[in-house]
Formats: structure tokens, C-alpha cells, sequence
């Protein structure tokens, strides 16, 4: 109940759009990092995407950690501290504090600064614990001053909603072995992870009825045309999500409907009909494909929790 115990801003890097489109549309396979998907429009079709009824993995990952919330909240034990990655507007941490024996603190991190000063500001007057605040990307390093906050039993790093799925394995480990640096030895890890399944059920959840996905995808080219001046017949673009099963994961792109053209800044890239700008994945995991992807890094998993079909997973990992 009060200010925050400390911000950190580590000024992560935000990307120059004009020149990650033009790099990226001068490619082979045409692409586009997914982080340009949240302007204020995405993040509010995004928050909508996960409320549609094919979108399972929000729903069911809530399940699983409701339901369970009792074991889950036991097992850091007494006095853990909560890092959160990826915190957002903290939207998903209240049970998590809540269940646990005298926490420590709660630390959230977001790329987005503005958002993550006001939500754990918000955060830092309704609880009584101390509550502080890391703006940076996690792609990179991560350094919990020393000091400051009263030393925790131990760290709770918590990263729900299958975020880790939208990077490649290989920056999934790396992202993993970081997280074991900044948390430490004897830390654990929450980790939430959507499951590979019927190829039908995913390709529902990406491409739902409503067309709330499809939007979100579209909106990358109105914010090109909006943002960058580029020149695009946005109507000859359609959403394109399939679950790739060589790979395990689903695939969002933007695909021409017929041959089309992109102009920006005096330069011309061509599609031809059929042709894909590649702007999504979200890898989906077998526990041991997870396991393979634990031994790369000093985690372990511990538990694993997860509903009746088996399309979600709440891992506990341990670094000891
Ligand atoms: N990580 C979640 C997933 O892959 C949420 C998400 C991230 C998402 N980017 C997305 C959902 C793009 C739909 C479209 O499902």
C-alpha cells in the first residue's frame, strides 16, 4: 500500500518499424516481428482474441490454474517473491498472491512502460506487499537490484499464457537460461504452455468465426499504410493461419489474394498471388519435446498440471 519499492527501466529497444518493414518485405519469405502487433488497436483485439469461444488456451490455462491454485500457491512455500514476465496489466496475478504463504514481493516486467508503471502503480495501492516494477524486453538480460527489496525465501518466476510458444525452441531455451541467471538457484518457474492437439482444434482457435484474428493480423498493414505512408490495397491481403505439424506450431500470415504490390519509401515489393508475409508463430508442445527443451537449460520440471484433454500445461520448473 503505497509507491512502488523501486522502477527499473532497462530501455529496451523498440524497434524501428519503417526499417523492420522494409528489411523484412526485401526477404525470400516475406516477415515481420510480431511485436508491431500491439499498437493500441492490437493490444484491444488481442484482449478480444482471447475471449473468443475457439480461442481455448486462455480459457483453459485460467482453469488450470484456478483449479489448481492451492497446490500451485503451496509449492514455493513461505516468503517467495514473484517475478512476472511479460506482466501486462497484471490481470493475472491476483490468485497467485493471494494463495501464497506470506509472499515476498511481486515484480513485474513489461516491454510497454507506460502500461506497466500505471498497472503496478495500481497494483502497489491495493496490496500490501511490495510491489516494483522492470520495463524491459525479455529477450535480453534481466537484473533484479540487490538491496532493495526484502531478500525472498526464494524467486517465483511466472509466465502464463504460452508467450514462450511465440519464439523459436532455440530462443525459448535461450530465453529460459536467462531467466535461471536472474531468478537464480533455487528459484522456480510457472510456466504456462499450450499443447500440441488436433490440428482442427487450433486452426479453429486462429482463425474464429467472429474474425477478431484476422483483424488483429490486418491491422499491421493498416498501421504500415497509417504510420509509414505505404502504399497498400489492404483488401487484396487476407489472414492466413494453419497449424504447420512438421514444425508444431500454428503460423500466422498475411497472404495475397492476387498478385499485389507494397510501396514504401520509393521502393516496390511485389506478391505474387498466393504469396505470404509471415508475421506469427505459436509452437505447441508435447511434454517431452518440453522436457528436451528443460535439459537444455538449468530448469527441471517438477510438476505438470492440466485439464481434462490435455490442451494446456501449467508447469512448475525448479533451478537447483
Ligand atoms: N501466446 C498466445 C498464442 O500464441 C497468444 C498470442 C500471441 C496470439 N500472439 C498471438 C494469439 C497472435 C493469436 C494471434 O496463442
Amino acid at each position: 500500500m503505497g509507491p512502488l519499492a523501486f522502477f527499473l527501466d532497462m530501455h529496451p529497444a523498440l524497434g524501428d518499424f519503417r526499417n523492420d518493414v522494409i528489411e523484412g518485405l526485401a526477404q525470400d519469405q516475406k516477415s515481420l516481428s510480431p511485436k508491431y502487433f500491439y499498437d493500441e488497436r492490437g493490444s484491444a483485439l488481442f484482449k478480444q482474441i482471447t475471449e473468443q469461444p475457439e480461442y481455448y488456451p486462455t480459457q483453459t490455462e485460467k482453469k488450470i490454474l484456478l483449479e489448481n491454485a492451492a497446490d500451485i500457491a503451496a509449492a514455493p512455500g513461505p516468503n517467495a517473491a514473484v517475478f512476472e514476465y511479460g506482466s501486462g496489466a497484471s490481470e493475472k496475478i491476483e490468485w497467485l498472491l493471494n494463495g501464497l504463504d506470506r509472499p515476498a514481493a511481486y515484480v513485474a516486467m513489461d516491454i510497454s512502460k507506460d502500461f506497466l508503471i500505471e498497472a503496478a502503480s495500481t497494483f502497489a495501492r491495493n496490496f500490501d506487499l511490495p510491489i516494483a516494477a522492470v520495463c524491459a524486453d525479455f529477450h535480453g538480460h534481466v537484473h533484479i537490484p540487490p538491496n532493495i527489496l526484502p531478500a525472498p525465501a526464494r524467486w517465483l518466476g511466472y509466465f502464463p499464457g504460452s508467450t514462450l510458444g511465440n519464439m523459436t525452441p532455440a530462443l525459448a531455451a535461450r530465453f529460459l537460461r536467462r531467466a535461471g541467471e536472474t531468478l537464480g538457484t533455487g528459484a522456480q518457474f510457472l510456466l504456462g504452455v499450450d499443447l500440441e492437439k488436433d490440428a482442427h482444434i487450433i486452426n479453429a482457435a486462429y482463425n474464429d468465426e467472429a474474425g477478431v484474428t484476422a483483424a488483429f493480423n490486418l491491422n499491421l498493414l493498416t498501421r504500415m499504410e497509417r504510420e509509414l505512408g505505404a502504399d497498400i490495397r489492404i483488401e487484396d491481403f487476407e489472414h492466413y493461419a494453419f497449424y504447420n505439424e512438421e514444425d508444431w506450431r500454428l503460423e500466422m500470415h498475411l497472404r495475397a489474394k492476387k498478385q499485389t504490390e507494397i510501396a514504401l519509401d520509393g521502393r516496390k515489393f511485389s506478391f505474387a498471388a498466393g504469396e505470404t508475409l509471415h508475421t506469427e508463430n505459436s509452437h505447441k508442445y508435447s511434454i517431452n519435446r518440453l522436457k528436451a527443451l528443460f535439459a537444455e537449460t538449468p530448469w527441471r520440471l517438477d510438476t505438470v498440471w492440466t485439464d481434462e484433454n490435455q490442451w494446456f500445461a501449467a508447469c512448475l520448473l525448479s533451478n537447483n
